[in-house]
């Protein structure tokens, strides 16, 4: 996402995401992969990163959901260990490590604008509104990978719906953490922080829309945006705010972090659209991480039947 030095092309393009992933440790492997390539070992083994992060706490009760794909659940330590999250690097094997001791508790969630019920929740007290969902998403980067995650959480309308919006609550716009004592990334003006993110009303109430505080059975790992995130399925990555700490409902499309600092190359609504390329490269394929070869990018991420109706009769490529 980057306006990047590198050119162009988005890294993933360039490389399989596992020589990506970690490049340094990639390079000190090299003399073991030359060997590797002599006996016809695989490369990806070799090359794969140590997994830095311990497990977290498990969540009980948590029920299935009719909202999961069937496909292959992508492995969690390259769920966990390739991450975009610019508020600890722009790099993005480092989250996992420099998110370590990342606090997240206590943890406030300011409720605010055009709402009857304005408030300061602890994410406790959100976490016990509804019952824990496991929604097994596709997940697809503006930069062209994808992942498969059993998210947990519930839908975004359960929250909404108990703090009572104001019929001119047109949008609902999220701000996360801005810490500097404990994220390194902003004291570098890489954006306009805090990282801020926007929906339209009736996206926010979807109920594909996920309130997110857990994958993989356990909480959130800090760099897949613990205590707090949401991952909207049909949409790029980056509309997927992690560690929110502000959540306002407006009357105007708010201004998201990306749109404000490259206008030209991400909009607001971000519509996950193989038909729309992005100004610097193709949006038509993804590779799924862990795998080699590229796969066809849907539109709308596959969640077309649930979610077009919302887009009918806007132009999307005006909208992109
Ligand atoms: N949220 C915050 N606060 N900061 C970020 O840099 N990156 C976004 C999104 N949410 C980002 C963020 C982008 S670009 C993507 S692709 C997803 O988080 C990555 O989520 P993941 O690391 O859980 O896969």
């Amino acid at each position: 996402m980057l306006i990047k030095r590198a050119g162009d092309i988005p890294s993933s393009e360039i490389t399989p995401k596992d020589l990506y992933l970690n490049r340094r440790k990639f390079l000190a492997g090299a003399v073991i992969a030359g060997a590797a390539a002599a006996t016809g070992f695989g490369l990806r083994e070799l090359a794969s990163p140590t997994t830095i992060v311990q497990a977290g706490n498990k969540i009980d009760g948590i029920k299935k959901s009719t909202f999961s794909t069937t496909e292959t659940i992508t492995p969690y330590k390259d769920v966990t260990n390739y991450n975009n999250y610019y508020e600890f690097s722009t790099e993005k094997d480092e989250p996992a490590s420099l998110a370590k001791n990342f606090r997240t508790r206590p943890w406030k969630v300011k409720i605010e604008g055009l709402v009857d019920k304005k408030q300061e929740l602890d994410v406790d007290t959100i976490i016990k509104m509804a019952t824990p969902e496991e929604r097994i998403y596709r997940h697809r980067c503006v930069e062209g990978w994808s992942i498969v995650v059993p998210w947990v959480g519930f839908s975004l309308s359960e929250l909404i719906k108990r703090v009572n919006p104001q019929s001119k609550a047109k949008f609902v716009e999220f701000t996360t953490l801005n810490d500097p004592s404990q994220m390194p990334g902003v004291r570098r003006p890489v954006l306009n922080w805090p990282y801020v993110e926007g929906l339209r009303m009736d996206e926010a109430m979807h109920p594909l829309t996920l309130l997110c505080f857990g994958m993989y059975g356990e909480e959130l790992p800090n760099q897949n945006g613990a205590p707090l995130r949401i991952v909207v399925p049909w949409k790029y990555g980056f509309k997927s705010a992690k560690a929110i700490v502000r959540i306002r409902f407006v009357e105007k499309q708010p201004i998201n972090s990306w749109n404000e600092s490259a206008p030209n190359e991400y909009g607001f609504y971000s519509n996950v659209n193989p038909t729309v390329d992005h100004p610097r490269w193709s949006q038509a394929k993804e590779r799924r991480l862990g795998e080699f070869l590229k796969r066809p990018t849907l539109m709308f991420n596959g969640y077309g039947d649930q979610v077009a109706s919302l887009y009918s009769g806007m132009d999307l490529r005006k909208n992109f």
